[in-house]
C-alpha cells in the first residue's frame, strides 16, 4: 500500500538534502509526488530548531492542514527534523492531530512506520540516534533525468562535536558521525554522471572530517582533520566534477593543509563561508567557540592567500547574553578587516538545552534589531563595493537555469556571485560561460557572454535538457 505525499521544508540545506532524501526513499517504495496538500494520503512537515519559534510554528501549521484530515481521515500527518528529534513523543501529546514523529537519523524507516498508521496503528514517535552503525542514505540521481540539478549537495559527516553555547545541533543531530570516502566519492560520480556540474560537501564542521574506514588518529587534535585528503581524493577520483564547495567548515579545523589544498586543487571553488559568530574575545569565549579573533583572521586569511581571488562570508550572531556597545564594534570592526563580501546575521535567540540558557538573555530586542541593521549596513556596503569592482572584468559562470525574467538566465561565478545573462534561445544550463560584467545590482551581477562564449556555443549547440535548478525546494504549500 502507498499512495501520494508532500514534503514541506523548512530551514537549512542540511533539512532540504534531507527532504530530498525521504522523497527517495518514499518514491522506492512506490510512492508519488502529490501536486496539492489535498490529494496528499503522507504530509511530512520537515521542521528547523536552530533559530525559529519552531514549536509554536509547528502548531500552526499543522492547524492548517488539519481541516485536510476531516476530509481525508486517512491521511497521515508527520513531523520531522531537528524539532522532531528534539521533543520526540511529547509532541504527539502536545500537537493534536499528528500521527508520526520521525527523527533525522530514521528516514530509511519512512515507509514501513506510514503503512503501520494507514493500518490503524496509534500514533508514534521513531527519534532514535543510529551511534552505532551510522546510516547515510546514498542520493539515487537518475542518468539524463532533467529533475538532476546542476549543483547537487552531499553529506560527508552528521551531527556536531563541538558545543557551541547558544546552538541547538549538537541536541538535534547528535555526534558527529562520518560517512566513509568511497561513498562519498562514489555519490559525487553517480551526480556527475547524472549531468550535475557542481557538488557541495554538506557537514556542521565539514572540515572537522575524518574517514570512518581508516584507524582512528592518534588524536583529537584539528591537525588529525582528513578533510583536506577528502578534496583530493574527490578531486583525483572524480575529474568530470567542475566545481567543489563545502559548508560550513569550523575555523578550529580550517588548517594549513586546507589552504594547501586551496592552493593546489583546481576544482575548489574560490570562495568559503567560514562563520565567525563574533568579532569579541569575550564574547567568542562565552560563545564556546573556541577561537580568539586573532586566530580567527590567521586562518581566514591564510586560506584566502592560497589562491588569488579566494572571498569570504560568514555568519555573525548579534545580541549574545552580554554583548556590549563595544562588543559589537568588535564584530562590526572583524566584518571590516576581513572584508567578507556577504554575511548571514542573526539575532541570538535562547534554545532549548543550550548552555547559553544559563546566561540571561539581557540584550533588549530593540537593541538587537539596531545592531542587525547596522550589521546589514556595513556588510551590504562591502557587498556593493565588492560587486562594483567585478564591472568590466570576465568571469566563468556555471549557469544553473531560467531567471525569474524570460529569455535571461542565472548562475554563479567561481567565487559565488549570482550573475544573470540574456541568454536568447540557447539552452544554457549546465554550462559554464565566459562572461563580461556589465552591471552591478545590490546582491547580484548583470553580464554579457563574450564573443568567445558566442562562437564557442554556436560552434556547439548545447541539447535542449530543461533542468531542476540549484536549491530545489519542497513543494511551498503552507504559506
Ligand atoms: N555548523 C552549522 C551551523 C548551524 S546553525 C552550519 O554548518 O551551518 C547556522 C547559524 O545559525 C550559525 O552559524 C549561527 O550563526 C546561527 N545560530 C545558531 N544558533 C543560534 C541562536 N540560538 N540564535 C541566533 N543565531 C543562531
Ligand atoms: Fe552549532 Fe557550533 Fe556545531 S554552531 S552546529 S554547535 S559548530
Amino acid at each position: 500500500m502507498s499512495g501520494r505525499y508532500l514534503v514541506h521544508t523548512f530551514g537549512c540545506q542540511m533539512n532540504a538534502h534531507d527532504s530530498d532524501r525521504m522523497e527517495e526513499v518514499l518514491r522506492g517504495h512506490g510512492w508519488r509526488a502529490a501536486e496539492t496538500p489535498a490529494e496528499a494520503d503522507l504530509i511530512v512537515l520537515n521542521t528547523c530548531s536552530v533559530r525559529e519559534k519552531a514549536e509554536q510554528k509547528l502548531r500552526s501549521e499543522v492547524g492548517k492542514l488539519a481541516p485536510l484530515k476531516r476530509e481525508n481521515p486517512g491521511l497521515v500527518l508527520a513531523v520531522a527534523g531537528c524539532v522532531a528529534q528534539q521533543e520526540g513523543e511529547k509532541l504527539l501529546e502536545r500537537v493534536r492531530h499528528l500521527d508520526l514523529v520521525i527523527g533525522p537519523d530514521n528516514i530509511a524507516d519512512l515507509p514501513a512506520l506510514v503503512l503501520d498508521q494507514m493500518a490503524g496503528a496509534p500514533p508514534r514517535a521513531h527519534t532514535v540516534f543510529d551511534l552505532d552503525a551510522p546510516r547515510f542514505l546514498a542520493a539515487a540521481p537518475a542518468r539524463g533525468s532533467t529533475s538532476t540539478p546542476v549543483s547537487a549537495f552531499v553529506t560527508t559527516m552528521k551531527g556536531c562535536d563541538e558545543r557551541c553555547s547558544f546552538c541547538i545541533v549538537p541536541y538535534t543531530r547528535g555526534p558527529e558521525r562520518y560517512r566513509p570516502a568511497t561513498e562519498i566519492v562514489d555519490e559525487i560520480a553517480r551526480w556527475v554522471e547524472a549531468g550535475s556540474r557542481e557538488v557541495t560537501l554538506l557537514g556542521q564542521t565539514v572540515d572537522s572530517y575524518r574517514d570512518p574506514s581508516l584507524p582512528p588518529p592518534a588524536s583529537s587534535d584539528p591537525d588529525e582533520s582528513q578533510f583536506p585528503a577528502l578534496l583530493r581524493a574527490i578531486a583525483e577520483r572524480v575529474p568530470g566534477l567542475g566545481r567543489l564547495r563545502y559548508t560550513s567548515p569550523h575555523p578550529r579545523h580550517a588548517t594549513a593543509a586546507l589552504a594547501e589544498a586551496h592552493a593546489e586543487l583546481d576544482v575548489l571553488a574560490r570562495h568559503v563561508h567560514m562563520p565567525a559568530q563574533s568579532g569579541s574575545d569575550r564574547i567568542l569565549k562565552r560563545m564556546i567557540r573556541r577561537y580568539t579573533r586573532v586566530e580567527y583572521v590567521e586562518r581566514v586569511r591564510r586560506l584566502a592567500a592560497a589562491r588569488p581571488g579566494i572571498t569570504l562570508s560568514t555568519d555573525i550572531i548579534v545580541g549574545f547574553p552580554g554583548e556590549t556597545d563595544a562588543d559589537f564594534e568588535a564584530t562590526l570592526d572583524l566584518v571590516r578587516e576581513v572584508g567578507f563580501v556577504s554575511l548571514f546575521g542573526f539575532k541570538y535567540s535562547p534554545r532549548p538545552y543550550t548552555p547559553a540558557l544559563k546566561l540571561e538573555d539581557d540584550v533588549p530586542e530593540a537593541v538587537k534589531s539596531e545592531r542587525l541593521a547596522r550589521l546589514f549596513e556595513v556588510a551590504e556596503a562591502q557587498t556593493r563595493a565588492h560587486l562594483d569592482r567585478l564591472v568590466g572584468t570576465t568571469q566563468r559562470v556555471l549557469v544553473e537555469g531560467a531567471s525569474k525574467t524570460a529569455g535571461r538566465v542565472s548562475g554563479r561565478t567561481e567565487q559565488n556571485e549570482i550573475v544573470h545573462l540574456d541568454a536568447g534561445d540557447l539552452d544554457l544550463t549546465g554550462a559554464v560561460v565566459e562572461v563580461a560584467i556589465v552591471r552591478a545590482y545590490k546582491h547580484s551581477l548583470f553580464a554579457e557572454m563574450t564573443p568567445a562564449a558566442r562562437d564557442a556555443l554556436a560552434a556547439a549547440p548545447r541539447p535542449s535538457a530543461p533542468r531542476a535548478p540549484r536549491r530545489r525546494r519542497a513543494l511551498t504549500l503552507l504559506s
